[in-house]
């Protein structure tokens, strides 16, 4: 975003505070900024109080060993008890955790949580029996069904850390997490519904099993669940390794005693995109993370258990899925929507009608899906009734002031509050969002650091800058719900996050931020070479690395440039190799279909340019802020630094001769 555009976002003066009545009814009030800002500790394990713990905890935070933190030091619990048993456990066996629609229009079902105690108990169980115990990895690779919520319940309650991989990444990103984790078992199904068909799941699990093996890895067993009813294909089913879901779990009995585990045992591994082309696996722990993600759901959604409906449309593959329709929202015995398929099929107003056949009270979703909407025009909306509505959130990237305006307008008759949510898959949790019974909402801020969070904004130096200035975003306390480590890779936990501001102990989320003139915080987006395409992660050496993997590809430079309705887009300029020649005429299209096959779909570049050279720095390093200029249609900044100043003239030359 150039900084004209950030000052005339900045001078948006519209504003809107909670009606009187939600304010009035608010689960935080205004004194607990000052409550956790007085007593960080106190605040936190007044937030822990929420959960049932097996074995308290002796300390609260444990920071001595920086930056690798622990919370609740010595508590014992288990997640899955606290997501499902003890609200059974309570009289509450009978509500409803989950109103599952699937992608076929009737296709749903109900689940309540007493049936969710018995199903999580018996997936543990069947686990157990196929050999997993505690501490092995599961990946589960699954569609949006319950059974992939059952299945990481499953693998918390018995302490096997989970890693879940988007069912829309490839066999190839698949296997590399399966690798990278030593993953010991995989939880599938054999496909989902997307669009409208059936898209296989099981194909993909046999191909990344083939490749880890190559590698030396086995995976020992995959537990496969039956939803489309879908061929597996020619040698689809390997006897020794494939076990159905109806088989082992249907027959497993519901009575599972469950261990408590230390707070600091890990729940799971997400793996995300960094600078370099190897994701990271970020790793979560139990308790700290079970009381962030519980405490931020109720606070910043405003939660009431009794009565709210309340509807993410992530997927559980990513961060948001784990944080905010499992450990969350179950945390707090919620009744939620759980949708299978896309926003579209079979037709524009299904996320719409949904809402009103469910009386939705929450919505959550992402400015990208907004943008689409949008589009669209109102028209769509309107024809449903949303009245139940009483509060939206976004998340995922910075949300422009006219998609916000549309959103509380058209979708929340504007009446609801909107909060716009800032974290990452390592914060675990929320960390910058209005608070929705406080917050005098301003379209495109985030606001303010949530109570319990405190969040700057830093130059250079590390110090904090003056409102009205911009700089660097970062979280200045450790908060429970942080990461730990990357899996397997300390030095690479501390580099990333606590080396840049070593000196001030601060983490660095990789973001560029402004404060504004009332001190609020707008994301700009990231700093590092990271990109964010319709709200998902991407690295720009991953797809470098995808690209150059091809066989008539010589090098290659990727830049994320300003797309309307993803936010940002993949742009790649690709040299090819000598006798590769021109390439031929499909060349664009197979570097697209190369990418799709080595990452996923999310990754396929919407342009591909091939040029003869590419702009370096006399050190060898791409100057990707030049490329981002052509990508964008912008004159070209400073090429002072260029190698070779000609570089650029080339590149536009070919470009405008079509080549
Ligand atoms: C990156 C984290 C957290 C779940 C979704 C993505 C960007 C996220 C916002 C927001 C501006 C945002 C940041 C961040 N981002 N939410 N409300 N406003 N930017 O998780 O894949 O870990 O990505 O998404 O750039 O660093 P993730």
């Amino acid at each position: 975003m150039s900084n004209e555009t950030l000052s005339n976002l900045s001078r948006e003066e519209r504003r809107f505070p909670p009606s009187e009545d939600f304010a009035a009814n608010a689960n935080l009030k205004e004194e607990a900024y000052e409550r956790a800002a007085n007593d960080l500790e106190g605040f936190w394990a007044e937030q822990a109080e929420r959960l049932s713990w097996d074995q308290k905890w002796e300390r609260v935070l444990d920071w001595d060993n920086r930056p690798f933190a622990k919370w609740f030091v010595g508590g014992k619990l288990n997640a899955a008890y606290n997501c499902v048993d003890r609200h059974v456990e309570a009289g509450h066996g009978d509500k409803v955790a989950f109103h599952w629609v699937g992608e076929p229009v009737d296709d749903t079902r109900t689940i309540t949580y007493a049936e969710m105690k018995d199903e999580v108990c018996k997936a543990a169980n069947a686990l157990q029996e196929l050999g997993v115990s505690t501490g092995d990895r599961v990946a589960i690779y699954m569609p949006m069904i319950p059974e992939a919520v059952i299945a990481m319940l499953a693998c918390a309650r018995i302490g096997a850390p989970h890693t879940v991989v988007f069912g829309g990444f490839s066999a190839d990103a698949l296997a590399s997490r399966l690798v990278d984790c030593n993953a010991k078992a995989v939880i599938t199904a054999d496909g989902g519904y997307r669009r409208g068909a059936p898209a296989a799941l099981k194909p993909a699990v046999d191909e990344a099993r083939a490749k880890t093996a190559a590698q030396g890895h086995t995976v020992e067993k995959v537990l496969v669940v039956r939803r489309t009813g879908q061929d597996l294909g020619e040698n689809g089913w390997d006897d020794a390794v494939d076990v159905w879901w109806h088989d082992a779990v249907d027959k497993a009995s519901p009575e599972h005693t469950c261990e408590f585990f230390d707070a600091e045992h890990p729940l799971y591994v997400m793996y995300t995109s960094g600078t370099t082309g190897k994701p990271k696996g970020i790793l979560h722990t139990t308790g700290g993370y079970l009381v962030g993600a519980s405490y931020t759901h109720w606070a910043v959604f405003d939660l009431k258990p009794e009565t709210d409906v309340y509807w993410c449309t992530a997927d559980i593959g990513w961060v948001t899925g784990h944080s905010y329709i499992v450990y969350g929202p179950m945390a707090n015995g919620t009744t939620q929507v759980l949708y299978e398929g896309t926003p579209d099929s079979p037709e524009r107003g299904r996320w719409w009608k949904i809402i009103q056949d469910h009386g939705v009270t929450t919505f959550y979703t992402a400015p990208t899906a907004i943008r689409s909407f949008m589009k669209q025009g109102r028209e769509i909306p309107d024809r449903f009734d949303m009245s139940s509505l009483k509060l939206l959130g976004s998340v995922g990237e910075p949300i422009n002031p006219e998609a916000y305006i549309w959103y509380r307008q058209v979708i929340g008759g504007d009446r609801v509050p909107v909060v716009d949510t800032w974290w990452q898959t390592e914060t675990g949790s929320i960390m910058i969002s209005p608070l929705p019974g406080v917050t005098h909402g301003k379209p495109g801020s985030a606001m303010t650091a949530i109570p319990g969070v405190s969040a700057d904004v830093v130059n250079d130096e590390g110090e904090s800058v003056p409102n009205g200035s911009g700089g660097y975003l970062v979280l200045t306390q450790p908060w429970p719900a942080m990461l730990r480590t990357i899996w397997g890779d300390d030095d690479r936990f501390k580099d990333t996050y606590w080396s840049r501001f070593a000196k001030q102990g601060y983490y660095f989320a990789g973001d560029g931020a402004k404060k504004d003139e009332d001190g609020d915080i707008w994301v700009l987006g990231r700093v590092d070479d990271v990109m964010n395409v319709a709200g998902h992660r991407l690295s720009t050496t991953e797809i470098e690395s995808a690209l150059v993997s091809h066989p008539k590809v010589a090098e290659a430079a990727v830049v994320g440039a300003k797309d309307e309705d993803t936010g940002q887009a993949v742009c790649a300029f690709v040299i090819l190799r000598e006798e590769a020649g021109d390439g031929g005429e499909d060349i664009v299209a197979e570097l697209r279909q190369h990418v799709r096959k080595e990452i996923g779909p999310i990754a396929t570049p919407r342009q591909i340019m091939i040029v003869a050279e590419l702009p370096k720095t006399r050190s060898g390093k791409i100057m990707r802020r030049l490329l981002r200029d052509v990508a964008e249609h912008r004159e070209i900044g400073d090429v002072t630094t260029l190698a070779d100043s000609s570089v650029m003239d080339l590149i536009s030359q070919g470009l405008s001769s079509g080549k």
